[in-house]
């Protein structure tokens, strides 16, 4: 089971990186299949209740391999952690089957709570360079997260989120309209400028009317 999640790990490099020759080569050469391969091996003893030794795995795989992965995280299959350096997985994430995990990646909480405190990433989900999921909260198949995004809320499938925080900027592929919140600060100004001449042009008028009444009143 631990060589089939790890041959899959290897697969998905092949087929996902464009920069990627043979199997060898990847598993000689990827800290990230080795961050994976590490992984696979401390979560088996998670699952056993051998804390210890999973946490001592872990950090060993950390001290070479620069990608911190709880060993109690739960990794799907053909997952590509590419670069690898600086990425960080917690003790409650769950990362879907086939998902890509750019370097300085982070699925981590925002609090000190005890239980269930990491993100849920669905099925093929890509989170770029930088990018941090922050919380407990589920990402839905198939979404992309932006470099250097930080996403503090749950995505449905097939969603594309940029930005810090990160907001819905594509569903399906299709750009989501954006909604403009605030004036800008020249908006404003030209607001106030447009009133401005029209309590002028208003003063005038007043002007005027009183002056047409008086030569009406006047004999
Ligand atoms: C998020 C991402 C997948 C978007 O891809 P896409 O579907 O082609 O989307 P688009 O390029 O059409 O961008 C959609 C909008 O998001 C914005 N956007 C894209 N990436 C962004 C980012 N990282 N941060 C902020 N905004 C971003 C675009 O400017 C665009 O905004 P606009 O509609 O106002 O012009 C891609 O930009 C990305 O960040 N990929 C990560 C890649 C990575 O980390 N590579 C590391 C290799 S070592």
């Amino acid at each position: 089971m631990i060589f089939k999640d790890i041959w899959l790990d290897i697969k998905a490099v092949q087929e996902r990186d464009p920069a990627a020759r043979s199997a060898l080569e990847v598993f000689l050469l990827y800290q990230g299949i080795h961050a994976l391969i590490w992984h696979r091996f401390a979560h088996w003893f998670w699952r056993h209740k051998m804390y210890f030794i999973a946490r001592l795995i872990s950090q060993i795989a950390r001290f070479f391999t620069l990608v911190e992965i709880h060993p109690g995280a739960q990794l799907g299959r053909g997952i590509l952690i590419d670069h690898g350096c600086g990425v960080v997985i917690g003790e409650t994430a769950v990362v879907g089957d086939n998902c890509t995990i750019y370097q300085g990646v982070t699925l981590g909480g925002v609090g000190t709570q005890k239980g269930k405190r990491h993100p849920t990433l669905g099925n093929n989900v890509m989170v770029g360079a930088g990018a941090k999921i922050l919380g407990a909260f589920e990402v839905g198949d198939n979404c992309s997260i932006a470099a250097n995004a930080v996403l503090l809320k749950p995505l449905e499938d097939n969603v594309t989120a940029v930005g810090i925080p990160a907001r819905p900027v594509k569903k399906d592929g299709v750009t989501i309209p954006k909604v403009k919140k605030s004036a800008t600060i020249e908006e404003y100004q030209a607001l106030k400028e447009q009133v401005r001449r029209m309590e002028e042009q208003i003063r005038r008028l007043e002007t005027l009317l009183a002056e047409k009444e008086k030569e009406e009143t006047t004999p």
